[in-house]
C-alpha cells in the first residue's frame, strides 16, 4: 500500500472490508484500529450480485447516518473489485461523493516480476467466467485471475473444489496449447509480503500445482512464441 493510503486507514474512524483475511486487516487491528467486515457474508450463499448490492447499501446508509466511512479494499479498487464500482453509482444517486484512492495491485507486481508489458498485448481473464468456454489466444501472455475461486456448489476449501478447478484449467488449457507448456501459478506469500510462483507443465496441472493453489492465485499463461 501507498503511505497516502496507510495515513488514511490509520486515521479513519470506521473502517469496512470485504475480505477479513486480507492481511492489512490484522495489522490495522494490531495498531488498535477497529474494522468491519463484511467476509460472513459470503457463507450466506447470497449471489455475488446482491451481496454486493447490499454491501453498497449498508455503506451508503452507514454514511448517511454516522458521515464518512473507508472501505478498504486489496490493490487498486478497480481491478477485480466488482463493489467499488456499485458503490461509487449508489453514493452518487445518494449525493454522497467519494474519494478513491488507488493501492499497488498485483499486476504491478505481475508486471514487473514478468517484465510483462501489456502494450505488447496481455489477455486478462477472470476464471470464473472463463471456465464456461476456456478460449485464449495462444500468441499473446494470458492472466487467468481467480483460478482458485469456488466455482462448483459442493466447493470446499479442504482440496476437493482446489482439485476440480485444476483439472478444467488443464483440461481447457490443453485445448490450445501443446502438452508439456509451461504455466506459472503466482500466490502470495502467507508470511510476508513476496508473491510466490510454481511451475507447471500442461498435462499435469492437478498433481503439481493442488497443494500450492489458494483463492487469491492468479495464472499466468505464456504464449507459444516464450518457448519457440
Ligand atoms: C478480488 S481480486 C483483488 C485484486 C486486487 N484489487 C488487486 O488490485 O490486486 C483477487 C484476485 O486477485 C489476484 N491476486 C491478488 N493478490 C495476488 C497476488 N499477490 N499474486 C497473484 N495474484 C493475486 C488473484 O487472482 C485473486 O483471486
Amino acid at each position: 500500500m501507498t503511505l497516502e493510503v496507510r495515513d488514511i486507514l490509520m486515521q479513519a474512524d470506521r473502517i469496512f472490508v470485504r475480505d477479513s483475511l486480507w492481511e492489512v486487516c490484522q495489522k490495522l487491528a494490531q495498531r488498535g484500529k477497529r474494522v468491519h467486515s463484511f467476509q460472513p457474508l459470503y457463507q450466506t450463499g447470497i449471489p455475488l450480485g446482491t451481496l454486493y448490492d447490499f454491501m453498497a447499501n449498508i455503506l451508503i446508509e452507514s454514511c448517511l447516518r454516522y458521515g464518512p466511512v473507508v472501505y478498504a479494499l486489496p490493490g487498486n479498487p478497480f481491478v477485480f473489485e466488482y463493489s467499488a464500482s456499485l458503490l461509487l453509482n449508489k453514493a452518487s444517486q445518494a449525493g454522497l461523493s467519494v474519494k478513491v484512492v488507488e493501492g499497488m495491485s498485483c499486476l504491478d507486481t505481475i508486471f514487473c516480476t514478468y517484465q510483462l508489458d501489456p502494450g505488447g498485448g496481455l489477455q486478462i481473464l477472470n476464471f470464473i467466467d472463463w471456465h464456461q468456454h476456456g478460449r485464449l489466444d495462444p500468441e499473446m501472455p494470458s492472466l487467468i485471475f481467480q483460478v482458485g475461486a469456488p466455482i462448483e456448489r459442493e466447493f470446499s476449501q479442504s482440496g476437493a473444489g482446489y482439485l476440480s478447478n485444476l483439472e478444467r484449467l488443464d483440461h481447457l488449457l490443453a485445448k490450445t496449447f501443446p502438452q508439456g507448456h509451461t504455466v506459472y501459478l503466482l500466490t502470495p506469500s502467507e508470511e510476508d509480503n513476496q508473491q510466490l510462483t510454481v511451475s507447471g507443465l500442461i498435462g499435469s496441472l492437478p498433481k503439481k500445482l493442488q497443494h500450492h493453489l489458494t483463492l487469491y492465485s492468479t495464472l499466468l499463461v505464456p504464449p507459444l512464441r516464450w518457448f519457440q
